[in-house]
């Protein structure tokens, strides 16, 4: 069911020294900042030959990615992503697989503007999922 690794997410307390690490020690291709206040983060992309990586970090208190660096304050990998070729039936069978969908179980409009769902960490290894279509 599951195609390539789309990205994964590492959240960061500080997306200029983040971004300068990935662009300037590690020698990777980066974009330039990107505001989603729909989704509480400001946004960097890494674009490595065969996925990307998206660097978060917070812009207030109540974005998901606030807790997560309170629990991290160093950062980490906060999710990975995986594509998917339809996500509604992506959907229904993980539900009946007893997997939980996060928020209204309906897909939403993620950072890429493609349906994506989160799983619940607890039924994917300790690992927070995002499923996008694409
Ligand atoms: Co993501």
């Amino acid at each position: 069911m599951i195609g390539q690794l789309n990205h994964v997410a590492i959240a960061v307390p500080d997306l200029e020294i983040a971004t300068k690490f990935y662009k300037n020690t590690l020698g990777a291709n980066v974009s330039d900042a990107l505001e989603l206040p729909d989704h509480g983060v400001k946004t960097v992309f890494v674009k490595l030959q065969n996925t990307k990586i998206e660097l978060l970090e917070p812009i207030d208190s109540s974005s998901p990615i606030s807790k997560f660096l309170h629990e991290h304050p160093n950062g980490g990998i906060h999710h990975i992503c995986y594509q998917v070729e339809d996500i509604k039936s992506a959907i229904s069978k993980l539900v009946k697989e007893g997997a939980r969908v996060l928020g209204t179980g309906k897909p939403d409009i993620g950072a890429h503007g493609k349906p994506v769902i989160f799983l619940h960490p607890k039924d994917c290894l300790g690992t927070l999922v995002e499923l996008e279509e694409a």
